[in-house]
């Protein structure tokens, strides 16, 4: 295949025509990520940072003439899957894979007249669960291949957008974060994005940053117990912004982007403590807090401060720990590993509750960090299952595509 490989089998091209009886057509690849700061912030319209990195979900696959919409996948825990293309589509039972090709399915019928469905070979080279975004690589993924066999434009805030309602459809309320950055991310380069409307800034990366993640080896399936609390998270932060505005007189609609521009963060911070009992006071203090350090973060970058990068990323996990509890013991023995190991800085990246760090290195030093998490954290653990990699570089790579088998 004319495509990367990155996310496909090698065998892809004999794996499909052995599941369909003939050759691909086409290979859509859409990245995962890796949050840099920003977290808990997107789904209250407020910045995050990520990068889209190497790693991502390949789907080889070739239209159809018909509604059927077929699935194979080259890991044998996730079986086949065959559906309808059709504007209402009944789920899988709640935690199956096929959800996430039933979201994209399900938005491209309804909303941009998708009629015509796909034979597709799925493989990944993704962690699941680990907070990489593998689930929104694979609804883009997914909403791609359909998107081109339907002659469908794709915009990538555009699309990103769609995609963001369209994996709702699997019960997490989820923010736009994964799907803008795995459909617009750039080689080389973070994204600043804001959300309501979708907008990105594109921050240029020193040469001498580098960037690590580490898994926990907690696995937190956005299915499970973490959607609850994901869920739970951003109840609170809309009951804390509601009576935040309503205490100081802010006008309707309350949003957190307006309440920071009309107050500035000191004030608004200020008067959260005087509003807001203890638990909300907490998720609202992160909230405010963390973007103050998203917009700090660019400006590190931007000047190259590598230190003041590092000092930020450690307060974001503080701030994730102590205020928004979105961690948990071996994150925060990881993030300390990291740092004795060389690291500028470190913090949990996604949603939490186990999955993965993210640490800030010189480059020269990349070696010598894994190395140290290696001996340090991992040899003391038993591996999940199905994880091929506990500790690899990252580097911010191009957006989804979608190109011919050749
Ligand atoms: C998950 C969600 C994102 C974002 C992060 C936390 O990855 O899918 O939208 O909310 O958690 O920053």
């Amino acid at each position: 295949l004319r495509s990367t490989k990155i996310g496909l089998t090698p065998d892809v091209e004999a794996r499909f025509a052995a599941a369909f009886g003939r050759a691909p057509r086409f290979v859509a690849r859409a990245p995962g990520r890796v949050n840099l700061i920003g977290e808990h912030t997107d789904y209250n319209d407020l910045p995050v940072l990520p990068i889209a990195i190497e790693r991502g979900v390949g789907i080889a696959f070739a239209p159809r003439e018909d509604l059927r919409v077929r699935f194979a996948n080259a890991d044998p825990r996730f079986g086949e899957r065959e559906f309808e293309l059709a504007p209402e589509i009944e789920p899988y039972p709640p935690g199956d894979w096929g959800n996430y090709a039933k979201a994209a399915a399900r938005l491209l019928a309804a909303e941009r007249g998708a009629r015509l469905g796909i034979d597709a070979f799925v493989s990944s080279d993704l962690p699941p669960a680990a907070g990489l975004s593998s689930s929104a690589a694979l609804v883009v993924a997914c909403g791609l291949a359909l998107a081109r066999a339907n002659s469908i434009p794709v915009d990538p805030l555009d699309f990103a957008d769609a995609m963001a309602r369209a994996e709702r459809y699997v019960g997490t309320a989820s923010g736009g974060m994964d799907q803008a950055i795995s459909l617009a991310g750039e080689r080389g380069r973070a994204l600043k994005i804001d959300f309501a409307p979708l907008r990105i800034e594109r921050v240029e990366l020193p040469s001498r940053l580098a960037f690590v993640v580490a898994h926990s080896t907690v696995v937190a399936p956005k299915s499970g117990a973490a959607r609850d609390a994901y869920n739970a998270r951003r109840t609170e932060c809309a009951a804390a912004l509601a009576r935040v505005a309503r205490a100081i007189g802010a006008p309707a609609p309350a949003s957190y982007p307006a309440l920071i521009a009309r107050c500035g963060a000191p004030r608004l911070l200020e008067a959260g403590e005087r509003a807001l009992d203890l638990t909300l006071g907490r998720r609202f203090r992160h909230a405010v807090t963390e973007t103050a350090r998203v917009e700090r973060a660019v400006a590190a970058l931007r000047t190259a401060d590598l230190a003041r990068l590092g000092a930020l990323f450690d307060a974001s996990h503080e701030s994730l720990r102590a205020d928004f509890e979105v961690s948990c013991a071996e994150l925060d023995e990881l993030v300390a590993i990291a740092r004795e190991h060389g690291a500028l800085g470190a913090r949990l990246t996604g949603a939490g509750f186990g999955g993965c760090i993210v640490a800030a290195c010189c480059s020269e030093d990349v070696a010598r960090l894994c190395d140290g998490i290696a001996r340090d954290f991992h040899a003391r653990r038993p591996l999940p299952a199905g994880l091929d990699t506990l500790v690899m570089e990252v580097h911010a790579s191009d957006g989804a595509r979608v190109v011919e088998a050749a």
